[in-house]
């Protein structure tokens, strides 16, 4: 061989070994592509995708531990075995201190646990241990099981190909022979570097106040965010959010986040433990939980997501939302954009009949709604909140042709019917209870408490579950409904189920929400057609399990639309403004006795979900005419506002009297832009908005749909000059808005 061609022979392998390189480079970084490996020379597991990459190996006492989660890592990076961490002291004994993925409590643990069983020989001590993993079609599961007992846990890992964000559960499973109690479950627990500097973000609330953004510093001990209340509830929302050395700026830092897909009693719980280690364990409510799994049972814990962002708290939101919106609700990745919706339930409440409804339709109709929903009151002897809840049948005073009528009315002028149910619930004054006093959750002997005047159901008892779909198929298979508000209007209380035996009667909060999930999921099934929005008098139910089944949901019963900005502001934090039902109403004009204008209301409805549920008997020709104008230029952004990436460019937060929002369309072509002013201390000019998420390179045209730009404004600019020179709304006084477009002109170079 001469000296030429193993020369050129080197040249070409080199070529083909930097070729290979730079192709597996690319294949890793290319966002989207998602992988799990497993190094079984050092037991470590790998999950890349998106921008994020997560490790977690076999420690050296057989357990399962966390490595590393954050930005994306280069294929190059390779981490050795997993060790557990050593003692610190005689009271923080080592197998607290390590970063266990999941946490069996016994043999000396003291943290958070994801498990804690009691066995019928008064055992209560756990300690899992690793025993094999499968790979297949990209989903990680690792089998564990309890040093003595057979007791397996199975710990489910998927990562979302397009988000890096993890969706993870845990599967018991008891093999001993005989049944035990399970006393406390989760899916699994997050841990995150030491750190002193932690900040959560989260969200409070109660009935219309929903979605109060709260931040607090994370210290040692542990923050509890939970619902007691037999649902997700709206005094905290099952979604976390986790930044370092708090910053102001939306799109700045990095943020570990999640939500727990459940909607039942549920925790999350924050600790920092004596090495300021952050333990995220995320699952159902351990307070008065029990489940009882009889031998050769599983159980099935509900999904807890986490991600992570390098792009501030408002990365963390557009993950949630892309991920809501491409693999959560159903017909994800490409659910119908939201209808512009008309209620009636403002405008007449419980007084509605069949001529007043068509009179509302025709008015919705005209102005260009695309779906018309009768609420609360159709049905039994419904005249006000005492009575009729259970009845589903219509009632034949409101209704004495049955609801065919209407339906045909609204379809015929071109929209779909949509109906209010809530189908959990029961007044006393009802045929339904009259006939079945035990359906309810109670203690026998003990009063019963009422909510709204009504007792909830006991859905995970078989006969009600059956009652349930039987009405819910029969309503939908006898009428052309094309969407359902489906509603629930209390907390638990006595939360008993004595038909069963006691060992079993806490089975209930489990039960009851998989028999919930169960119904909606064979609805859906039966129904392919029929949308469902999840209510629970206002935003008490809005989670990632019960999104799994449902197309939308009403955050709060509070349509104030100055306070809906500072509700919709929270809202978005954990989920997507296209989920986001937003009426405009005529809502009280609080604060401060001014007018809401027409433009006012409108705008900042169009910043989710449009709908109407204004008195259109009352509306003034000017008020329908503006009705018309901004809902017929709400159809030309919605895609945007629904799908689009939002950037909170001025949230309502603190005593701001100022908010901004900004949405941006997946293919950059168009923008939206909305500014909302309250008042104006001091006449201080509106802040400058720099716009976020623009191709630099490309032409802008900007136009306003209400209101205006400061004179000078060009109405053309590069992406550059709007992201870095910016935007300034005109906007003084109190309670105004304005509304842009910026549409591409030119392509990028
Ligand atoms: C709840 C809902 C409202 C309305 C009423 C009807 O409060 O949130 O939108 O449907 O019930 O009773």
């Amino acid at each position: 061989m001469t000296y030429f061609s193993v020369f050129h022979r080197m040249r070409t392998a080199l070529k083909v070994i930097a070729l290979l390189l730079v192709f597996s480079h690319a294949v890793i970084s290319q966002p989207g592509n998602m992988h799990v490996k497993y190094d079984a020379s050092t037991r470590v597991f790998r999950m890349d995708a998106s921008g994020v990459t997560y490790i977690l190996g076999i420690n050296d006492r057989e357990q399962v531990q966390t490595i590393y989660w954050g930005n994306r890592l280069s294929p190059i990076d390779v981490f050795p075995a997993a060790r557990a961490a050593r003692g610190f002291s005689g009271f923080d004994l080592p197998i607290t201190l390590t970063q266990h993925e999941f946490v069996g409590w016994g043999g000396g643990i003291f943290l958070e646990p994801d498990l804690n069983i009691t066995f019928p020989d008064g055992n209560r001590d756990l300690v899992l241990k690793y025993v094999s993993n499968r790979i297949e079609n990209d989903k990680l599961s690792i089998v564990m099981k309890d040093i003595s007992r057979e007791v397996y846990v199975t710990l489910r890992y998927a990562m979302d190909p397009e988000t890096g964000i993890i969706r993870r559960s845990a599967e018991i499973e008891n093999r001993t022979g005989a049944p035990f109690t399970i006393e406390q479950v989760a899916a699994g627990t997050y841990n995150l570097p030491h750190g002193s500097d932690y900040h959560l973000h989260f969200v409070t609330g109660r009935w219309a106040g929903e979605w109060s953004v709260q931040d607090e510093a994370i210290r040692g001990g542990k923050i509890v965010l939970e619902s007691r209340r037999g649902t997700t509830g709206s005094q905290n929302n099952p979604f976390f959010a986790i930044d370092r050395d708090i910053s102001k700026d939306q799109e700045q830092g990095e943020v570990y986040f999640g939500a727990l897909a459940w909607s039942g009693s549920w925790q999350i719980s924050i600790e920092q433990d004596a090495l300021q280690q952050i333990h995220i364990t995320g699952g159902l409510n351990a307070f008065d939980f029990g489940y009882r799994l009889k031998q050769g049972g599983k159980f099935e814990t509900p999904e807890f997501y986490g991600g992570f962002s390098s792009q501030g708290l408002g990365g963390a939101s557009r993950l949630m939302h892309r991920l809501e919106i491409d693999s959560i609700v159903p017909n994800a990745p490409r659910p119908r954009l939201r209808p512009v919706l008309y209620n009636s339930w403002e405008a007449t409440t419980f007084h509605l009949e069949e001529a007043g409804q068509m009179a509302l339709a025709k008015k919705a109709a005209s102005i260009g709604v695309e779906r018309f929903v009768t609420d609360d009151g159709w049905f039994g002897q419904r005249m006000n909140d005492h009575a009729g809840l259970g009845d589903w049948y219509v009632n034949k005073e409101k209704f004495p042709h049955g609801l065919k009528p209407l339906i045909d009315k609204i379809h015929s002028l071109g929209m779909e019917f949509g109906l209010w149910v809530e189908p959990e619930m029961v007044n006393p004054d009802s045929d339904l209870y009259r006939n079945h006093p035990d359906w309810v959750l109670n203690f026998p002997g003990r009063p019963q408490t009422e909510g709204r005047n009504q007792l909830v159901l006991n859905l995970a008892r078989p006969d009600v579950r059956a009652y349930v779909m039987g009405f819910l198929n029969k309503l939908l298979a006898e009428n052309q409904i094309d969407f359902l508000k489906w509603d629930y209007n209390r907390n638990w209380s006595e939360p008993g189920w004595p038909d069963v035996p006691l060992e079993d009667q806490k089975n209930v909060y489990y039960g009851f929400t998989k028999n919930f999930y169960g119904i909606l999921d064979e609805l859906r099934t039966t129904h392919p057609k029929v949308e469902i929005e999840s209510c629970s008098g206002g935003g008490s139910r809005v989670d990632l399990g019960v999104m799994r089944y449902t197309d939308q949901d009403w955050p709060s019963d509070n349509t104030n639309p100055a306070d809906r900005l500072i509700i919709q502001n929270g809202f978005t934090y954990a989920y997507s403004p296209g989920l986001m039902e937003a009426w405009v109403t005529d809502s009280s004009n609080l604060p401060n006795r001014r007018a809401f204008s027409q433009e006012f209301r409108f705008l900042s409805s169009m910043q989710g979900a449009l709908g109407v549920g204004a008195n259109l008997n009352q509306y003034t020709p000017d008020d329908i005419s503006v009705a018309k104008r901004l809902i017929a230029e709400y159809k030309v952004i919605r895609e945007t506002v629904q799908r689009g990436s939002l950037y909170r460019l001025l949230p309502p937060e603190g005593s701001s009297e100022k908010s901004a929002t900004e949405y941006v369309s997946r293919d950059r072509k168009q923008v939206v832009v909305f500014a909302f002013l309250r008042s104006s201390p001091e006449r201080y000019p509106y802040p400058t908005l720099k716009l976020k998420g623009l191709d630099e390179d490309a032409t802008y045209k900007l136009a306003p749909f209400e209101g205006k730009a400061v004179n000078g404004t060009p109405s053309v600019g590069s992406g550059a000059y709007w992201m870095n020179r910016g935007l300034d709304p005109s906007l003084n006084g109190e309670y105004q808005a304005a509304g842009f477009t910026l549409e591409k002109v030119t392509p990028a170079q």
